[in-house]
């Protein structure tokens, strides 16, 4: 049988640091609150479009898998926060990386969405579809957020990061999955107007109304992550005391605490970096395991389980086997253009954009209709 091994991984995070401090400055909130309820200390913020951040982070998995962007066959492009609906982001990062031969195909199940896209790229190359794929999970929160809500502008964060899968008979990669969705709470976590209207960063981003029930995510993300990993082990036949590392998706520490509990691994057996970058929604997953990768943490032969949840409720849980191979092939030397501005000089500007609406902006949305 025909498997997807998991064959090069990079990452890329933007260099302006948000704390918690420099959020108290803005909102009324505090480093004392936001880590003893999430355990995030701080988050990145973008001076660049959500193309670049992925466009380096494939870069850098490609040069790890030792793998030229023409011999790539499918990019499945991960997020819910794209600079364009239309052309697809997948498309952009095609021409960008010169992968002309590969299929692009945009994935949206919001934090889930690395993980769902993995499963999609998974079958396609055991069906013989492809036989390569570069899955990727990027996301640009910040000109999004509610810069005035406390209660979500301290979650998330801006991140990327891609894994470069081929075509292999040796059972690794992907194994086993669960994938799900509690539709009855999707109104827990709605973003209102995340459309494009407004100019920053040389793209039209919206004025967003955030609708977030916090506790009833909290609750069904750890109900549908435990039962996911529960179904994804049975599925392969792995008792949970042979996963060597769950590498969930990382949005509150005290939710992947109770995962690992309700999952029965201690956490020693959890990878977690959520303290630094907060919630990138569809990079947490990627972005953790190449740190994970890069701490050495994943050992030859190692089995990985990876639980995930987002809006939609979208819920999932995907078990690993990982190959021979913990180090890359090559590095790439992709960079993102510098910057000078900190993150709440970034923040303050996309505010700025969100509060002077343009004259045609500033109509009654379908005027004379
Ligand atoms: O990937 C999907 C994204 N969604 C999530 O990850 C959300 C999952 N949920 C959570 O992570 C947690 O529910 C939160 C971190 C959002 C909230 O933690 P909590 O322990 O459930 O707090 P709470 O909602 O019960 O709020 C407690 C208090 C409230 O004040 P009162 O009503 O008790 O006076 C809030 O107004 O904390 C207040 N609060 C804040 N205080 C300071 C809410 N946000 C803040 C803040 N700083 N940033």
């Amino acid at each position: 049988m025909t498997h997807a091994a998991i064959t090069g991984w990079g990452k890329c995070l933007p260099p302006a640091v948000l704390s918690n401090h420099d959020l108290s400055t803005l909102l009324d909130t505090s480093d004392e609150w936001i880590v003893s309820r999430t355990g995030i200390r701080e988050r990145r913020i973008s001076h660049v479009r959500l193309e670049d951040l992925a466009t380096v982070a494939a870069e850098r998995a490609l040069a790890a898998a030792a793998l030229a962007a023409a011999s790539i066959e499918l990019i499945v492009f991960g997020s819910c926060s794209y600079d364009d609906q239309v052309p697809n982001m997948a498309s952009g990062v095609q021409l960008r990386l010169g992968a002309h031969a590969a299929a692009a195909l945009d994935l949206n199940t919001a934090c889930t969405s690395f993980l769902y896209g993995l499963s999609t790229a998974t079958a396609l190359i055991r069906t013989g579809v492809v036989r390569n794929a570069l899955v990727i999970g990027a996301e640009l929160i910040s000109p999004f957020m509610d810069w005035s809500d406390r209660d979500v502008a301290v979650l998330f964060g801006d991140g990327a990061a891609a894994v470069v899968l081929e075509a292999t008979q040796n059972e690794e990669g992907l194994i086993a999955e669960k994938l799900g969705c509690y539709a009855d709470s999707r109104e827990t976590l709605r973003v209102q107007g995340m459309g494009g209207r407004y100019a920053n960063r040389g793209v039209l981003y919206g004025v967003t109304r955030w609708q977030f029930a916090g506790q009833e995510i909290f609750k069904r993300a750890v109900q549908g992550m435990a039962s996911a990993c529960e179904e994804a082990l049975g599925r392969a036949g792995i008792d949970a005391g042979e996963v060597d590392l769950l590498v969930p998706h990382q949005a509150n520490l005290r939710i992947i605490e109770a995962v690992a509990r309700r999952a029965h691994l201690p956490m020693e057996r959890v990878y977690v970096n959520v303290q630094r970058y907060g919630n990138m929604s569809a990079a947490t997953v990627p972005v953790a395991l190449c740190e994970a990768l890069e701490e050495g943490r994943v050992r030859p032969g190692g089995w990985l389980l990876m639980p995930g949840f987002g809006g939609g409720l979208t819920y999932c849980a995907h078990l690993v086997r990982w190959g021979s191979r913990t180090t890359p092939l090559g590095l790439s030397a992709a960079q993102l253009p510098p910057n000078e501005r900190s993150a709440l000089a970034i923040i303050r500007e996309c505010r700025e954009h969100k509060m002077r609406p343009t004259a045609v902006e500033a109509r009654e949305p379908f005027a004379g209709i």
